[in-house]
């Protein structure tokens, strides 16, 4: 039933959506009868998805005032989208739920009723770890492994004590969001564990369970990308945060093509008579082309680049690896000059030259 669309909403139900345009009228026909007596609206958080969900939303929210969109255009991430939708929000309790109907809609009302009865307690996860809880309806068996060994992982690392940091679903006051909100990477699938990271402890959580379900239309996003963006994140909270995912990412792909480099140079051999210095050129080439791909779909996969643009980035990382390849050098030289150690020279050499190469290229190839 429509609500009346001028009142406040004690709760924005944020959505983040990509290609889910057949999911959007049911998942507001289901929020319609789970939510009957709370002033609720949606926001739905789109990136500009192909199939036209932007649109769809459009249509509804001209229907009905309890309706938004945020319609974001280059950029994608779920983490990131749902940042951007909780703070866009002006009810004081915002929740985070997937568009794709696999989160129990009928909890929401549970979960808003502990915010509202339990002033102690700052937010309520979606659980599927809890009693009435379980994720194998949603999950193929290598996810659940996958999903239980990160929730692990999480809880070990992080120092987390909820039961299910991976959950998408959870509800919390707006005004606790902004204590950490600073604090959180928009890259990834995590936002939860990032923001119980980010909290450090200081929340008073609560659990509600759920059951994960099978999804309907469309299909998951979840990938081998967002499982590395995974581990970048645990790895950018121990250290305090001082290395950002993105550098992780890029120091990974960089030892990714130390070994790309080898087997081409060795292949180089193999299969030519050429000199060595011509294999190992080959191999550099190899090497960081494969850099600049693999740094395209998983370090920037947030802004990645295709068509022309993928080719003027290819030559413009050419042009700053070979920068960064002369100050390797350059750097290694000027220190052996002063503390003849080769092994600390050229490692320091090696390290400025990464670290050229990751502003250089953030700079000019992906032009943050
Ligand atoms: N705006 C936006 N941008 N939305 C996105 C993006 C993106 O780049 N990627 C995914 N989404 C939306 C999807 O459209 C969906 O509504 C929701 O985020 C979850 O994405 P799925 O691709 O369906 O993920 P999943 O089902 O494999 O995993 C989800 O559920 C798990 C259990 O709660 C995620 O929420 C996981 O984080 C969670 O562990
Ligand atoms: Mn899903």
């Amino acid at each position: 039933m429509q609500q009346n669309p001028n009142a406040l909403p004690d709760l924005t139900v944020v959505v983040p959506c990509y290609n889910e345009r057949d999911n959007v009228r049911p998942l507001v026909d289901l929020l319609d009868k789970a939510l009957a007596g709370i002033r609720w609206n949606v926001l739905f958080v789109d990136d500009d998805s192909p199939d036209g969900t932007a649109k769809e939303v459009r249509a509804l929210a001209r229907e009905r005032g309890d309706v938004r969109l945020l319609h974001r255009v280059g950029r994608r991430g779920l983490a990131g989208a749902c940042i951007e939708g909780i703070l866009s929000s002006v009810s004081p309790v915002v929740a985070v739920m997937d568009g794709d109907l696999q989160h129990d809609e009928t909890k929401l009302a549970d979960m808003f009723a502990v915010l509202r009865d339990r002033s102690e307690v700052d937010l309520v996860i979606g659980s599927r770890h809890v009693e009435g809880g379980s994720a194998s309806g949603g999950l193929s068996a290598l996810r659940e492994w996958g999903s239980d060994l990160a929730t692990k992982l999480a809880r070990r690392l992080l120092k987390i004590s909820a039961s299910d940091p991976m959950s998408g679903f959870f509800m919390i006051r707006r005004e606790r969001f902004n204590e950490v909100v600073t604090d959180l990477q928009t890259q990834g699938f995590k936002i939860l564990a990032d923001m119980l990271a980010a909290s450090r402890g200081r929340w008073n959580v609560a659990e509600v369970g759920y059951e994960f379900r099978t999804r309907q239309h469309g299909e998951s996003k979840m990938d081998t990308a967002i499982t590395l963006e995974f581990l970048g994140l645990i790895l950018s909270r121990l250290t305090g945060g001082i290395f950002p995912i993105r550098l992780i990412l890029f120091l990974m792909v960089g030892l990714s093509g130390v070994a790309v480099q080898l087997v081409a140079v060795r292949f180089a051999l193999w299969a030519t008579g050429f000199p060595f210095y011509i294999a190992q050129s080959f191999g550099v080439w190899v090497a960081m082309t494969s850099n600049f791909a693999l740094n395209n779909i998983l370090t920037y996969r947030d802004r990645m680049l295709r068509g022309l643009a993928w080719f003027r980035g290819l030559l413009s990382f050419y042009a700053v690896c070979f920068i960064g390849a002369l100050a390797n050098v350059g750097v290694a030289e000027l220190l052996y000059e002063t503390w003849p150690n080769w092994a600390v020279a050229s490692f320091a050499g090696a390290v400025v030259g990464a670290l050229w190469n990751f502003v250089a290229s953030a700079l000019v190839t992906w032009r943050m």
